[in-house]
């Protein structure tokens, strides 16, 4: 469901930004009854954790998101060649909005930018200060969780001369398992008509100290991110949960290609969430994210799988992040 916040614009939807507490409370219960207990990635994200996320992004460790930056100034001119001019842009997740605004100045008499995004308040902020520094785009914010069925409103669904750009940078793809990510690549195949784009960021493989440090940086910036997960449980349920007996582990599982971070019980201890205990034994981990890394052909052979035509991939000079560049055929 899409609420579009310019509610000349299109009927207003049902508001779906607030993850439902009650949704919450199933995902939680759910995770930790498994025999390796988990807790789903995209609950990081409230309002300090998306603060700690910023941090993580200028942490010296995290190469993630500067290297992307890099990529996108260093090459931009080739970008805006192969994207043509006055195509409509589509953003999920809509962030900090600095690549944004580094595409926006690129490319070509972009026509719209239409940021994708679960929370509203971020949503409205980054849109007003868009459409006051880029006049010329049409800036159209819709509400909406693009790890569920995504639906434009009909003005995008309509086939128009102009190209549609769809741009999910930072990697954020990483979180999906292979099989996620593959479908996902479909959906957004689905949201295109043949010839249109898709412009993604994908983390590569790469020295696993590298890999190991981006995650545990010194600062403890990620340590605080992955236990706010628990800050965040406990402050919305009622709960016995006492953050300071987890303590925060990452490494690259070389073997699935990915980081997995966890949160590792200190201690044998009973947690109570609304009345359901679980126990942990001492050393016992809870999983809260993967972050898949990608061999550049890997990825292209999946997106070929998903509808899409490698076009262009453009890396840093020391490899450790790529930018693909994919025609929908
Ligand atoms: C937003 C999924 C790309 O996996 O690198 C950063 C999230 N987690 N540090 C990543 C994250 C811990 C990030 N992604």
């Amino acid at each position: 469901m899409m609420h579009n916040t310019q509610t000349n614009a299109v009927p207003s939807m049902i508001d779906n930004s607030i993850p439902h507490h009650q949704e919450f409370l199933r995902d939680v219960l759910h995770g930790l009854s498994q025999p390796q207990k988990t807790l789903p990635c995209k609950y990081f994200y409230d309002e300090r954790g998306s603060q700690l996320f910023e941090a993580i992004c200028s942490t010296p460790e995290y190469y993630i998101t500067r290297t992307e930056i890099d990529i996108l100034k260093r090459y931009m001119a080739d970008i805006a060649a192969i994207v043509g001019s006055h195509c409509d842009i589509l953003e999920f997740g809509s962030g900090a909005g600095i690549k944004i605004r580094l595409l926006l100045d690129g490319l070509t008499d972009p026509r719209s930018y239409i940021p994708i995004d679960i929370s509203m308040e971020i949503l409205e902020a980054s849109a007003r200060e868009l459409a006051q520094q880029f006049p010329s785009v049409q800036v159209i914010p819709i509400v909406g969780d693009y790890h569920k069925d995504i639906q434009l409103p009909d003005a995008f669904r309509r086939q128009t001369p102009q190209r549609k750009l769809v741009f999910f940078p930072g990697s954020t793809i990483s979180n999906f398992t292979r099989p996620e990510a593959q479908t996902f690549l479909q959906r957004i195949r689905r949201l295109l008509t043949e010839g249109d784009g898709l412009l993604i960021g994908v983390d590569c493989i790469k020295d696993t100290e590298i890999l190991n440090a981006a995650y545990n940086d010194a600062a403890g910036v990620t340590a605080a991110f992955n236990l706010n997960l628990l800050h965040r449980i406990k402050n919305t349920f009622s709960t016995n949960l006492k953050p300071q007996h987890f303590f925060h582990h990452a490494y690259f599982n070389a073997r699935e290609a990915r980081i997995e971070m966890h949160l590792v019980s200190k201690l044998d201890q009973i947690v109570e969430v609304e009345k359901t205990r679980f126990s942990l034994r001492k050393g016992e981990t809870i999983h809260t994210e993967n972050s898949y890394k990608y061999a550049l052909p890997v990825f292209a052979s999946m997106a070929q799988q998903a509808g899409f035509t490698t076009g262009k991939v453009w890396q840093d000079p020391g490899q450790l992040f790529s930018l693909h560049y994919l025609t929908a055929h």
